[in-house]
């Protein structure tokens, strides 16, 4: 693997997510909010995010993989992966969301092919309101038209890691957003 190049130091997303969390307890003022993270990549954000929160908060975690068949990580790399579509829960949420403030917090806004499918499940248990957080945004690769409610940085159609992404499960736990390079 060549060398990680930095885009968005361990700073800037210090920063940012304390901003995010204020704009979220502006939001909710008084209200309990559930936090969704989506498995696994957000847990790193989630666990940040939560902390400037200043609300009633609790925490759940909902898992999901595509279908289909996935290319190798090098070509995943150098063509992106656009999914089917076709996303399977393997894990659900364990509360009610019933007239809950739920917002899926995630680590990025891709295609948005996976979030599009979560949204509909989420729907369906008829919460009081459904936001999405999202810490990264790459809407130049945008399928559907899905928009973050709280997004923390937009950034160009480049191959991430760091901070809960990977790549082929590795690099999660760097502490800055670091861009792979694509040769
Ligand atoms: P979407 O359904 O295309 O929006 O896919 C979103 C998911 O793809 C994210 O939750 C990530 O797991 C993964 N993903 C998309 N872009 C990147 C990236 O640059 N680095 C790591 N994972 C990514
Ligand atoms: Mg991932």
């Amino acid at each position: 693997m060549t060398e990680l190049k930095v885009l968005i130091s361990r700073a800037q997303i210090a920063r940012r997510v304390v901003e995010m969390g204020a704009e979220i307890t502006r939001d909710f003022a008084g209200q309990p909010v559930i936090l969704v993270g989506v498995l696994k990549g957000s847990a790193i954000f989630l666990a940040d995010l939560a902390r400037h929160i200043a609300l009633d908060a609790t925490f759940d975690f909902i898992g999901v993989s595509s279908y289909g068949n996935r290319p190798s990580p090098t070509q995943e790399l150098k063509s992106g992966w656009d999914s089917t579509g076709e996303v399977k829960l393997t894990k659900d949420v364990d509360q009610s969301m019933r007239d809950k403030n739920v917002i899926v917090v995630e680590d990025i806004l891709d295609t948005g092919l996976t979030l599009t499918v979560l949204k509909k499940i989420l729907l369906a248990h008829q919460p009081r309101s459904l936001k999405i957080a999202a810490l990264l945004d790459k809407p130049s690769r945008r399928k559907l038209p899905l928009k973050g409610d709280y997004v923390g940085f937009t950034i160009p159609d480049e191959f991430v890691v760091g901070y809960g992404l990977d790549y082929a499960e590795r690099y999660r736990n760097l502490a800055d957003i670091c861009i792979v390079p694509r040769e």
